[in-house]
C-alpha cells in the first residue's frame, strides 16, 4: 500500500508508521504526510524523515468543494490507496470516505464505542476515563464511516488504570500502546486480513 497520514499535532503516531516502514516490519510506504495545520509538529517531523508532505486547511479555500478536489487531486499524484489518520482533527468528507471505503483507518486513545464522539479528543478522553472510574483503558485502531469514532473496530489493546494515575500519565501510557498497535494493524490490512461486513471487521487468520 501507498499510505498517506493525515494528522493535525506533534505526530508521533506518523513518526512510530514511518519507522515501521522503514524497518520493514510494514511492507507499505508512507508516500505523503497532509496536515490541515501549518505549524504542526508532524509536518516537522515528516521533513526530518524526508517524506512528502503538504499542508491542505479547508479554511483556506473558497469552497469545500475547491478544498475536496485539491485533496483528492493531491493523494492522486501521491499515487495513495490507503489514509491512516493520526490525530487528525479535521472532518473527514463523505467524498474521501466512499472514495477510499474501508480504507481509511483512524487511531483513538481509549476502548471504543466508549468515551468517543464529537469533543472526545486530547486530554479530555483520559479525564473522562478516570472521572468514570474505570479500571481499564485502551488504544483503538477503527476504519473510518460517516458517523464519528464509529466505524468498524479492527484492533484494540488494554493497559490498567492505576489509582494514582493523572490524565496525563495515563495519555502518555496510552501514547506507548498507539505506537505499536497502528503499525500492527496496518500490517492486517496489508496482508489482506481485514474483512468487513455490517460495520464488523472479522481479521482472519495468516493463510
Ligand atoms: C493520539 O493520542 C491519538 O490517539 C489521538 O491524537 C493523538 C495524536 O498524537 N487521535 P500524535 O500527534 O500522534 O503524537
Amino acid at each position: 500500500m501507498r499510505i498517506a497520514i493525515f494528522a493535525s499535532g506533534s505526530g508521533s503516531n506518523a513518526e512510530a508508521i514511518i519507522r515501521a516502514s522503514r524497518e520493514g516490519r510494514l511492507s507499505s510506504e508512507v508516500g505523503l504526510v497532509i496536515s490541515n495545520n501549518v505549524n504542526a509538529g508532524v509536518l516537522k517531523r515528516a521533513k526530518a524523515l524526508e517524506v512528502n508532505n503538504s499542508v491542505i486547511d479547508p479554511r483556506s479555500f473558497e469552497s469545500e468543494e475547491l478544498y475536496i478536489t485539491s485533496l483528492l487531486s493531491t493523494l492522486d499524484e501521491n499515487e495513495i490507496d490507503f489514509i491512516a489518520l493520526a490525530g487528525y482533527l479535521k472532518l473527514v468528507q463523505p467524498e474521501l470516505i466512499d472514495k477510499y471505503r474501508n480504507k481509511i483507518t483512524n487511531i483513538h486513545p481509549a476502548l471504543l464505542p466508549s468515551f468517543g464522539g464529537k469533543g472526545f479528543y486530547g486530554m479530555k478522553v483520559h479525564e473522562s476515563v478516570l472521572e468514570a472510574g474505570c479500571k481499564v483503558s485502551g488504544v483503538t485502531i477503527h476504519l473510518v464511516n460517516e458517523k464519528y469514532d464509529r466505524g468498524a473496530i479492527i484492533a484494540q489493546r488494554t493497559l490498567p488504570v492505576l489509582d494514582d494515575d493523572s490524565p496525563e500519565s495515563l495519555a502518555e501510557r496510552v501514547l506507548k500502546i498507539e505506537h505499536e498497535i497502528y503499525p500492527e494493524a496496518l500490517q492486517l490490512f496489508e496482508e489482506g486480513r481485514v474483512q468487513v461486513t455490517n460495520s464488523v471487521a472479522r481479521i482472519i487468520d495468516k493463510a
